[in-house]
């Protein structure tokens, strides 16, 4: 466990610190010239906002956003955004809703799944940043998991899901759109035992645009909590 500011006492930190304070160790992974991928959520907003400073400093950065808020946010602090990169991704920020402690996660508390997980697909690192509370030692699945969800037929796709054992909630009544224009189902299925096994079995359901269950794709996660900051490592790092 590492320290960032010893004089903090961190049994007094609030949730949004913690954020902060993730988001700003992330900062230290950020090289001149990288592409990056840029997550969404308020963890990420942190992150975002930081790089300005990055910038100012002669530190070139160029990326891709998950959402619109993300790209717009980032646009503002500097960020050269690109709509249509074709290359791998050097390093992706993002947050999540729930991680356990092999890397698995699930994402799309803000709608942003589709995108956040072509990027983080595309990535060479996938940097998770969180505050302690998105740990769950005892599995993901608490969380509701997101569906996206094209709006054809979508009672049929909530059927064939609610089948293989979800019971799936439209997100604001049905009213609820992706930047993409698609429809969110919020999806309880308790706790996964085998999450890369049931991301398949979603996936492979016709109307299902992406889930929100994230298997083997962090790299490493930077967790704030009331001890301090600490980096879990999946995978190697490859700068
Ligand atoms: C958006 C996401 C976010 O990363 C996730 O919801 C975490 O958000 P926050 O940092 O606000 O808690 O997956 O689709």
């Amino acid at each position: 466990m590492k320290f960032l500011n010893p004089s903090m006492d961190f049994r007094t930190v609030t949730p949004e610190e913690m954020k902060k304070v993730a988001a700003t160790e992330a900062l230290k992974l950020v090289r001149d010239g990288m592409i990056l991928g840029i997550g969404t959520g308020s963890t990420v907003n942190y992150f975002i906002d930081a790089l300005k400073d990055l910038i100012a400093q002669g530190v070139r950065i160029r990326g891709v956003a998950t959402s619109i808020d993300s790209s717009e946010r980032a646009r503002a602090a500097g960020v050269n955004v690109e709509e249509d990169y074709a290359g791998t991704v050097d390093l992706d920020v993002d947050g999540t809703d729930e991680m356990d402690g092999s890397g698995n996660l699930v994402k799309g508390g803000g709608g942003a799944l589709l995108r956040e997980k072509i990027v983080a697909y595309n990535s060479r690192n996938v940097c998770i940043i969180a505050d302690e509370s998105k740990f769950k030692e005892n599995g993901i699945g608490t969380f509701r998991i997101p569906v996206e969800v094209l709006p054809y037929l979508n009672q049929m796709t909530r059927n064939q899901v609610e089948k293989i054992g979800g019971i799936c909630i439209f997100r604001e009544n049905g009213k609820y759109r992706t930047d993409n224009g698609n429809m969110v189902m919020d999806c309880d299925f308790g706790i996964i035992k085998d999450p890369p096994e049931m991301e398949r079995k979603i996936k492979m359901i016709p109307g299902v645009i992406e889930v929100g269950l994230f298997a083997n794709l962090a790299t490493m996660a930077i967790v704030a909590g009331q001890d301090g900051v600490r980096t879990v490592n999946f995978k190697n790092f490859s700068p």
